[in-house]
């Protein structure tokens, strides 16, 4: 796989467990799809807190850490890396602003939230944060590299 082709870019997004809760993971996969990103990987997972602690290790000395980390671990997360040109900046987009009054009615969380520590939806903020949160989340064989429709109808 040629990983210089732009087309090539993967972000990791997570429906956090009050988007779960809420029963957007449909709506979420939704808007990436309609956007034409490909879908490389998607799993329902309750995440381990070492695993938390490790994704958002660059928080760790924010006070709103421990509670962050407490509301991941509550409950199951859908974790997904999708695919495609400038998906990592075009995905934080989708999602909207960290605050979500902040966020612009269309975004994710513009829609369907008002708290900062209950915003449903992560996504990786840059190339290299998203290789690394992509590795940490999946093993290699749980990411599927296959023909997608992109190839003419969407580039
Ligand atoms: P951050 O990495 O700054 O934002 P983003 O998720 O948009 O990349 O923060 C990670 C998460 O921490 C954020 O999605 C929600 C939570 N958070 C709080 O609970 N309180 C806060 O004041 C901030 C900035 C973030």
């Amino acid at each position: 796989k040629n990983m210089t082709d732009p087309k090539a870019e993967r972000t990791f997004i997570a429906i956090k467990p009050d988007g779960v809760q809420r029963g957007l993971i449909g709506d979420i996969i939704k808007r990436f799809e309609q956007k034409g990103y490909k879908l490389v990987a998607g799993k329902l997972m309750w995440a381990p807190k070492e695993l938390l602690m490790n994704h958002y290790k660059d928080l760790a000395d924010k006070p709103f850490y421990n509670g962050l980390v407490a509301y991941m671990a509550s409950g199951p997360v859908f974790a997904m890396v999708w695919e495609g040109k400038a998906v990592v900046a075009t995905g934080r987009k989708i999602l909207g602003a960290t605050n979500p009054l902040d966020s612009a009615p269309g975004t994710i969380r513009g829609d369907y939230c008002i708290d900062v520590g209950r915003n449903i939806c992560h996504g990786s903020d840059a190339v290299e944060t998203a290789q690394r949160e992509i590795a940490l989340w999946f093993k290699d064989d749980e990411l599927n590299d296959y023909e997608f429709a992109d190839k003419k109808w969407i580039y």
